[in-house]
């Protein structure tokens, strides 16, 4: 019956689409796709947020010490990869895009090559992982955004880890500039305001910090605490 050859077929396509990865979703065979967006603003100018983050050797704002990264190429250039070993893995990240404009956006966009990460037995690899800092609040303040196209054999699970891992990067940078969280344009202390030509409207999809810590997983976090220094 045309019936039964429909559902079999069905059938056969879902086993096929399980059995063979690299066909059905562009991942290799036993991967799966996932994509994490980390939107966090910290209330700090882009000119402090990249004399955190603007050099791609200098990494210590996620954890890694300058002198255990190398790169292969001249610093901040397309095709230069920086590579460090944490908890015994081995992180390469190529640079496919790099704009770094004196008043911002800031535009950083690499391919991680396959890495395992043995706590939380998963295996990932992206071919895009960007980062982004645009100046808000007359340049007052500076939102990153985090995301990753990313193949993982555990792709809820690589979600999960990335997120929590990025956050924590934009929350460090924070920090480091002085601690201050960010809640709107209008309770920025003055001294840290600058006068550049950015936008003055606050974009309505930033996320706050509060609301930011509520879409982090309790059992990420508790992964998470021991991976902390992977710069992913
Ligand atoms: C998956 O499909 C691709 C493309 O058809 C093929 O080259 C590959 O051998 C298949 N892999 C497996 C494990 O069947
Ligand atoms: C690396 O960046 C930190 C700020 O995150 C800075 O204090 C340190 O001097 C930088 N190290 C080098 C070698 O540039
Ligand atoms: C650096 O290493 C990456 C990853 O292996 C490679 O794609 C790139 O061509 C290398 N760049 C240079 C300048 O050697
Ligand atoms: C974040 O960046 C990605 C591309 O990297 C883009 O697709 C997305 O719209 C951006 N999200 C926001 C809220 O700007
Ligand atoms: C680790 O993950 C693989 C698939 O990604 C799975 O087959 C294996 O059972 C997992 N091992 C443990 C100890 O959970
Ligand atoms: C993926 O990881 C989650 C969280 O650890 C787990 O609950 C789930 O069973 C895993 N999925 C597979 C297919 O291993
Ligand atoms: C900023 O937020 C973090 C995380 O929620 C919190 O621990 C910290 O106390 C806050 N700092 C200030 C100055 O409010
Ligand atoms: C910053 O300055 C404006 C006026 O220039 C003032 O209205 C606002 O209250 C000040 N904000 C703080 C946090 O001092």
């Amino acid at each position: 019956m045309r019936h039964s050859n429909i559902a079999i077929a069905l059938i056969a396509a879902g086993v096929a689409a399980q059995n063979n990865a690299s066909t059905a979703n562009g991942c290799n065979d036993g991967f799966y796709p996932g994509t994490d967006t980390v939107i966090f603003t910290v209330p700090y100018t882009y000119a402090q947020v990249m004399s955190i983050i603007g050099d791609y050797k200098n990494i210590t704002w996620s954890g890694s010490p300058y002198d255990t990264v190398t790169l292969n190429g001249t610093d901040n250039t397309v095709g230069t990869a920086r590579t460090y070993d944490i908890d015994g893995a081995h992180v390469v990240e190529t640079i496919t895009t790099y704009s770094k404009s004196p008043n911002g956006p800031y535009d950083e966009i690499h391919v991680l090559s396959l890495i395992t990460i043995p706590e939380a037995n998963v295996s990932i690899y992206a071919d895009y992982d960007g980062t982004t800092v645009t100046p808000i609040c007359s340049g007052a303040a500076s939102t990153f955004n985090f995301t990753i196209n990313f193949c993982a054999t555990n792709a809820s699970l690589a979600g999960s880890i990335l997120h929590t891992l990025h956050l924590t990067d934009a929350q460090t940078v924070g920090v480091f500039l002085g601690g201050q969280n960010f809640s709107s344009c209008g309770t920025i202390a003055n001294a840290t305001a600058t006068s550049t030509s950015s936008p003055t409207s606050t974009p309505s999809m930033i996320t706050t910090n509060s609301a930011n810590r509520n879409l982090v997983s309790t059992p990420a976090l508790i992964l998470v605490a021991g991976l902390l220094g992977w710069a992913l």
